[in-house]
């Protein structure tokens, strides 16, 4: 079985079902931000080590990426869950559990690029498995902070930076149109899946780049990238052809892009 129909339904989810994902995601953000202003520290505790449980069983440790010496836990062919359907996932939407193709190329890129994040800061949004941000570590960067707003990507996350003995700030907040003024670079691994979540993003980023912030985009061909106004402000720094197995995986992508965001300035 080629194409799972775990992992095409939440692509499915991701790409067709998303016109309320901005919206969703907030949501999602709400919803955890209460779950944990009402827990009691025990549950807290309780919540991340069944997580980590869960994580743990079922995912394996994978390398079979475009970034090798970087050791993820995900959910691959030989996990039981990759066949089952949605109903039987105790994860709600794991995306986090997939390295999707943006990210991989964009973490190729840090580690082949390390002098453009030594001592820097950066900011990971959307962060999934943590790929891209873990990279930084690897390469030296002054910090890191992992973003996701699900806080079981947020757990897995810090599963792999053990993995990867590397250590990262993490946050399951939504930072999108935080106005941050010192932040050196931020990371985007696949995050162009929907109209009005890329038109957020464009503000966003064009108010970063205008304060110096480096923005550097992972992204596979996605429609929502190619077709935006955004596309016009995208410089290619690099072109990665995906793995086959990736690329079985993803329906027809075929490559992982990186561009970089250019201020008006
Ligand atoms: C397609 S996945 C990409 C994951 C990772 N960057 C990669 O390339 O493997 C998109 C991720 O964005 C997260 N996400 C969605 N909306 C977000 C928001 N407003 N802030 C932070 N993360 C968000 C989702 O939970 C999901 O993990």
């Amino acid at each position: 079985m080629l194409s799972t129909a775990f992992q095409y339904r939440c692509l499915l989810t991701l790409l067709q079902q998303s016109t309320c994902r901005a919206r969703h995601s907030l949501s999602v953000s709400q919803k955890h931000v209460s779950r944990l202003a009402s827990s009691s520290s025990s549950n807290l505790t309780r919540h991340l080590v069944n997580s980590k449980n869960l994580i743990e069983k079922h995912t394996v440790v994978s390398t079979n990426h475009l970034s090798p010496s970087i050791k993820l836990r995900l959910i691959t062919p030989e996990c039981p869950l990759w066949y089952s359907g949605t109903d039987d996932c105790p994860f709600n939407e794991p995306y986090w559990a997939f390295y999707w193709p943006g990210g991989q190329a964009l973490t190729r890129f840090i580690l082949d690029h390390p002098d453009m994040f030594r001592g820097k800061s950066l900011l990971d949004v959307g962060c999934g498995c943590g790929a891209s941000a873990i990279a930084g570590a690897m390469v030296g960067a002054r910090t890191v902070l992992a973003n996701d707003i699900d806080p079981v990507a947020i757990d897995a996350v810090r599963l792999n930076m053990l993995l990867n003995n590397v250590t990262l700030e993490t946050s399951s907040e939504n930072l999108i149109g935080h106005h941050y003024t010192n932040l050196d670079v931020v990371l985007l691994g696949d995050m162009f899946y929907d109209k009005d979540f890329s038109n957020m993003l464009n503000d966003w980023l064009k108010e970063l780049a205008a304060r110096g912030t480096t923005i550097l985009v992972g992204d596979p061909g996605r429609v929502y990238l190619r077709d935006h106004p955004i596309r016009s402000k995208l410089l290619k720094l690099m072109d990665y052809e995906l793995l086959e197995q990736c690329k079985r995986e993803n329906n027809g992508l075929s490559n992982g892009y990186v561009w970089q965001f250019q201020s008006n300035e």
